[in-house]
């Protein structure tokens, strides 16, 4: 090798290390963030990829259902690790709120929202924000309720017929926020009794309560259960993909859900969780949803609402009460019902 050849490679590997080395320290002095994030694995991992591409955050991510993120955030408390909670239903959010494990944030975006976002935050005080909405109601495989000759059902009343023992699936509302909807959209609608003697009877009929709100949608997909109990939307990502399902918006009503955000209270990267949080509220990150196959109605009004979102005005939605619900003591309370008069039963 001459000389020249050798002074060039030197400068060759000087300009690449310099470029790594600029790289890794431009990355530090972006930051760190991390995200427990609520909504489908397949949706939280093209949103932190675009966020670290837009920002240069490098980002942690958790994934995990309502319920489970919000215990975590509450026993991290005295020593919080998350900065960022995205995703999830409402009234976990709502319960952090009031508990003041979570932090006050006014987003330059809030009044890009549509109005039900933005009232998730005024009735949290600021603490949490709408960022999509969806309704639940639940499936069943096609294929399966025929084989069974079972009528197909329209109404939470048709989920008790006996034909339907074991072959109906939903999460437990204490780690899923899917589920915890249901109890609380089954309160509203008959009043607290006759949904806890629903629900008891329901459970003849339950083969699993699964972990996260969605896996019943996934079951009822492959034909591990006849129903799965979800939100609509999650039931028409498969359905999009072909399953061989019918999505049910029930006959007596339904509760919906305010999918929400929240900043974590001593959060350690307090302004990227800022940046993240201004960032998750606009069209351009919101888009994403639809594009990972998550059908939720966007909360940003210039973020497009994907044709395969369920039409809420076409369904009979109650006027839940989020405020009520999401209260520390009543979620506490209901859910511990649960577990002492549905879940104890034997079957
Ligand atoms: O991502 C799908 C989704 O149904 C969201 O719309 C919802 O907020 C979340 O999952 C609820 O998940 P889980 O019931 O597991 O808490």
């Amino acid at each position: 090798m001459t000389m020249t050849t050798f002074t060039r490679r030197l400068a060759l590997l000087g300009t690449v290390f310099g470029a790594a080395l600029a790289a890794s320290t431009g990355a530090q002095a972006q930051g760190q963030l991390t995200v427990y994030c609520g909504v489908q694995e397949d949706w939280c991992r093209p949103m932190v990829d675009a966020f670290e591409k837009a920002t240069g955050v490098k980002v942690s991510m958790i994934r995990k259902s309502s319920g489970e993120i919000y215990a975590q955030v509450k026993a991290e408390a005295s020593n919080p690790r998350g900065d960022v909670w995205w995703g999830g239903t409402g009234d976990p959010h709502m319960q952090a709120a009031e508990e003041n494990l979570t932090e006050e944030y006014k987003s330059p975006k809030l009044p890009e929202l549509n109005e039900w976002a933005v009232r998730q935050w005024e009735q949290s005080k600021g603490r949490a924000v709408g960022i999509y909405s969806g309704a639940l109601g639940f499936a069943y495989n096609t294929k399966l309720l025929a084989e069974k000759k079972i009528d197909d059902p329209k109404c939470w009343a048709d989920l008790l017929n006996p034909k339907l023992k074991d072959e109906v699936q939903v999460a437990d509302p204490n780690s899923s926020g899917t589920a915890y909807t249901m109890l609380a959209t089954l309160v509203q609608i008959m009043g607290e009794d006759k949904a806890f003697d629903y629900m008891k009877k329901l459970h003849a009929n339950v083969n699993q309560y699964t972990k996260s709100g969605a896996a019943p949608a996934k079951a009822t997909s492959l034909g591990e259960t006849t129903v799965g109990i979800a939100f609509l939307h999650d039931h028409v990502t498969m359905i999009v993909e072909g399953a061989p399902m019918k999505a049910v918006a029930p006959c007596e009503g339904t509760g919906y859900e305010i999918g929400s955000m929240s900043i974590i209270k001593g959060a350690k990267n307090l302004d990227n969780a800022k940046k993240w949080y201004d960032w998750a509220l606009s069209p351009e990150a919101q888009k994403l949803g639809a594009a990972a196959k998550s059908y939720q109605v966007p909360s940003n009004k210039a973020t497009p609402i994907p044709p395969q979102a369920p039409k809420l005005s076409d369904i009979k939605l109650i006027n839940y009460d989020f405020a009520k619900y999401g209260s520390s003591d009543e979620r506490k309370r209901l859910l511990t019902k649960w577990d002492k008069e549905v879940k104890a039963q034997p079957k």
